[in-house]
């Protein structure tokens, strides 16, 4: 991807995601398809999914960018308490057990976290006066 074409695909700075921390709303265009998504950091990696149970059509969050358990263990569906693995987005518990999240392909590359695949069309910042999609 050319540098242009990864400053428009940018969600946020990489610092601007702690381990088990707030995570960052987007919207991503797949196919046509405007979906609300997420990105978080877990461990030293960063995960990005989009944002609705494999149970129901709902957001996970349970506040703006609050997607992890009070244990910063597993991201967590606020609606009916179902339980993801923040690495593979598997659920582990909860009425979707079995079911997995919607994976996005993201990366961090110098400082940044990209989205690879989808076109970043929106966001919804909380935190920050920082805006995904702004030229880097
Ligand atoms: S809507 Fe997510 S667990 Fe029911």
């Amino acid at each position: 991807m050319r540098p242009a074409a990864l400053a428009r695909q940018r969600i946020c700075a990489s610092v601007e995601l702690e381990s088990s921390g707030r995570g960052r709303r987007f919207e991503v265009d797949i196919g046509g398809r405007v979906v609300a998504a997420f990105v978080v950091r877990y461990g030293d990696r960063v995960y990005g999914y989009i944002n609705q149970c494999a149970h129901m059509e709902l957001e996970l969050d349970w506040n703006p960018g609050m997607f992890f358990d009070t244990d910063g263990r597993y991201l967590l569906c606020s609606t009916h308490d179902a339980l993801y693995e923040p690495c593979s987005g598997a659920c582990v518990a909860g009425p979707c057990a079995g079911d997995a999240l919607t994976p996005l392909d993201v990366v961090e590359r110098d400082g940044d976290v990209i989205l690879r695949r989808g076109r970043l069309v929106g966001s919804a910042p909380e935190s920050s006066a920082d805006t995904p999609g702004d030229e880097v």
